[in-house]
């Protein structure tokens, strides 16, 4: 029932047919970068917050070849067209819109100075796309990293992530924080990417007993983060922090939300206990994974799902019912904890859960949700992997 990821190795084969069909040209480089998973700390990265995400082992694989023109060629087996835009010149946004992630990270090495020589390129991708799992940033690290080898020079991790962000801001037009980005490029094989988004400081958390394994739940119901709501609530946080009057959300405590509960107003109130108890959640998650207490685990990821629900109110129906299945299931049928993981308006659930009940949780989870909505879910299970990296 779980699904099976594909060995990256065939990604990378699949991407270089692909180059050769579409360019008749042999692949030179080949990028790979992962999505991600988000154990817990939801919309709170662009509240200096903590976030506990990992590097899934599902991969956007970039094929690509210096061309001797004065251009880049992109295709993709996943969206329709072929991109096509000048690199001696400073690249802007254009058609197909696919490839403006592609065209923001170009950019971004541009504004650093380097002449980006001609290319062509064919993307594959084993990341589930509108699912929360952000292809879009995996997109965006594997084309930093194709750069960083067309180039011959590396940048700082951290520095390449940001330009990633920068991208997904200027050419997709997204507010996104920092999550996303870091995941993919700072991700460990057994490692949890704990990052203090104040600081901006990743630490890589191990996370590596067989006993225990994430299911990904994806309700294949889409969400689009660019159609507002994800800068709504953006917008919501940094009102409330105005309000209350504190620079960073980390010097806000849930008694100064509650003594300004009247003067923040609906939502933004809500929005800000969301802020101020997620912390609090991630912090304690962190401990308690650190002392392998997992089952403490528990009750804080059904409070962030819950919080996420009732006072951020970026969950849905399915998610909703995704994680009311798996909390049915409850603990003596293995399941540690369940929640919505990342941007939400649809997308995925993680559930924490017992490796050796993991097939018979999916196979519920399978067909709880089917048989409740008519929608066939994907699940499969994913552990923490490489980030991104040039095969
Ligand atoms: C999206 C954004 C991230 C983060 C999550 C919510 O994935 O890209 O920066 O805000 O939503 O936690």
């Amino acid at each position: 029932m779980l699904q099976l990821n594909e060995p990256l190795a065939d990604l990378a084969a699949d991407a270089a047919a692909g180059l050769l069909q579409t360019f008749n040209i042999e692949a030179k480089l080949t990028a790979a970068a992962p999505g991600r998973v988000n154990l817990i700390g939801e919309h709170i990265d662009y509240c200096d917050g903590f976030v506990m995400p990992f590097a899934i082992d599902r991969y956007i694989v970039i094929a690509a070849a210096p061309n001797g023109r004065h251009e880049a060629r992109i295709a993709s087996a996943h969206g329709p067209g072929i991109a096509t835009f000048p690199v001696d010149q400073e690249v802007t946004e254009g058609e197909p819109t696919w490839a403006n992630y592609l065209r923001g990270v170009v950019r971004g090495f541009q504004d650093r100075g380097h002449q980006i020589p001609g290319f062509d390129a064919f993307i594959v991708s084993s990341v589930p796309g509108g699912a929360g799992l952000s292809s879009s940033a995996a997109l965006e690290c594997a084309t930093a990293t194709l750069l960083e080898g067309l180039l011959d020079t590396v940048l700082e991790t951290r520095e390449k992530a940001l330009l990633c962000q920068k991208a997904e801001h200027e050419f997709a037009h997204v507010p996104c924080g920092i999550m996303d980005q870091f995941a993919s490029a700072f991700g460990k094989t057994n490692r949890l990417v704990l990052i203090d988004c104040r600081s901006g400081e990743p630490e890589l958390v191990p996370f590596e007993n067989p006993d225990l394994t994430v299911i990904i739940a994806n309700t294949t119901v889409h969400h689009q983060l660019s159609d507002g709501g994800y800068a709504a609530r953006r917008k919501n946080t940094e009102d409330g922090l105005a309000i209350i009057g504190k620079s960073s959300w980390r010097d806000v405590t849930e008694a100064d939300v509650t003594a300004n509960w009247e003067m923040l107003g609906s939502p933004v109130n809500r929005r800000s206990r969301h802020v101020v108890t997620e912390i609090a959640r991630t912090l304690k998650a962190a401990k308690a994974l650190s002392h392998n207490h997992y089952d403490e685990l528990a009750p804080l990821m059904a409070a962030s799902h819950d919080s996420l629900r009732d006072d951020f109110e970026v969950s849905c129906k399915e998610l909703d019912l995704m994680v009311e299945i798996a909390r049915s299931i409850g603990r003596c049928g293995g399941v540690i904890g369940a929640r919505m993981t990342g941007g939400g308006f649809g997308g995925s659930t993680v559930t924490l859960c017992e490796s050796n009940k993991a097939e018979a949780i999916a196979a519920t989870l399978a067909e709880k949700y089917e048989a409740a909505t008519g929608i066939k879910p994907q699940i499969f299970a994913s552990r923490p992997s490489q980030g991104a990296h040039l095969l």
